[in-house]
């Protein structure tokens, strides 16, 4: 193997630049060549790369976003699109591929594998944490601490005023954001694709909550929730069924996404990089690095595709009784 491709793809995250660290500083330990792609998949179709040196990633470690940006890429998952960008790593002597992303960056990492023999390893790079084969993934604790710095701010002034504040965190189809930021921040309820509380039992508890004595009430709410409504036609509905309630809400949005990374996201992927580096050298392909039980390991691809990283729903109760 003489030279490594890496590319971040899919929504960035925080501490991406740290797992481009690494990866490229392993290459330099190892005596690798190694190339960084722009823009995700999207860069591999155009031929937009750029050399990496152990220097060209210096002061990175602690930046936000990703220094070889991102894309969602159409193209990608075309045939022809992949044979543009089987071409380009060919011209340029690329003899594998470490793609940072999630769940999408995996699927066409699989599909360009086999369709061109040419070694991927994943590396899993998103805050919503719903990658099976890890218990983490980067870039989730530093948007959990993001949201938590946010609802504490918004807990101040839901106080001052006696309100309820509906807030809407991201997460795609996962929980993961809005079950521990809510447990973190001490809201009222919670939210959950995996867990549908049903309005009436919403409307029980924020009546019970209000003859507990409680002046003020947050609920999180994940944008993947199941509850059939949407965070805005939420709050009305309940101001309307609970006229007591001043309610008001919150979408945090893309403010989850930026941000310096946590030590914990920073740590993380440097591990899982230089493993992912590691591997490769040592012959193995089409793999996901990922961290269980605080060690490195990998499983497939296709594992870490068809698998399902679950909630812990225990959560739900700790949170049922701490919000009494
Ligand atoms: O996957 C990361 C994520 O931030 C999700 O939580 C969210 O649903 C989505 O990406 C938003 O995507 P975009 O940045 O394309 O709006």
């Amino acid at each position: 193997l003489k030279k490594i491709g890496v590319m971040t793809s899919g929504g960035d995250s925080p501490g991406m630049n740290a797992a481009i660290r690494a990866v490229v500083r392993t290459c330099a330990y190892y005596h690798v060549d190694c190339v960084g792609y722009y823009r995700g998949f999207q860069g591999m179709i155009a031929g937009d790369s750029t050399p990496l040196t152990a220097r060209s990633v210096r002061n990175t470690i602690n930046q936000g976003g990703t220094i070889l940006q991102s894309a969602r890429s159409k193209e990608f998952m075309t045939k022809e699109g992949r044979a543009k960008a089987a071409a380009n790593l060919k011209k340029e002597g690329v003899d594998a591929m470490i793609l940072i992303g999630g769940d999408g960056t995996f699927t066409g990492g699989q599909v360009f594998s086999k369709e061109h023999n040419f070694p991927v390893i994943g590396v899993p790079g998103t805050i919503d944490n719903d990658i099976f084969g890890t218990h983490y993934t980067i870039g989730y604790d530093t948007a959990l601490n993001t949201v938590i710095e946010a609802i504490d701010k918004i807990r101040d002034t839901a106080s001052s005023h006696n309100r309820l504040f509906f807030v809407e965190v991201m997460g795609r189809d996962a929980g993961f954001i809005a079950l521990n930021t809510g447990i973190g921040a001490g809201a009222e309820e919670i939210l959950i694709p995996e867990e549908d509380l049903g309005l009436d039992r919403l409307l029980d508890s924020l009546e019970r909550s209000r003859r507990a004595g409680k002046t003020s009430s947050i609920v999180v709410v994940s944008e993947g929730d199941k509850i059939g409504k949407n965070v805005f036609e939420l709050a009305e509905y309940v101001k309307e069924n609970l006229p007591f309630y001043d309610a008001r809400v919150t979408v945090l949005g893309h403010i989850q996404r930026g941000g310096r990374p946590s030590c914990f996201d920073r740590v993380l992927a440097s591990r899982l990089s230089v493993k992912a580096v590691e591997l490769l050298l040592d012959g193995k392909r089409d793999l996901m690095v990922g961290m269980m039980n605080n060690e490195i390991e990998s499983c497939s691809l296709d594992q870490a595709l068809k698998g399902k990283h679950n909630i812990n729903k225990d959560l739900l109760r700790i949170s049922e009784i701490l919000s009494t």
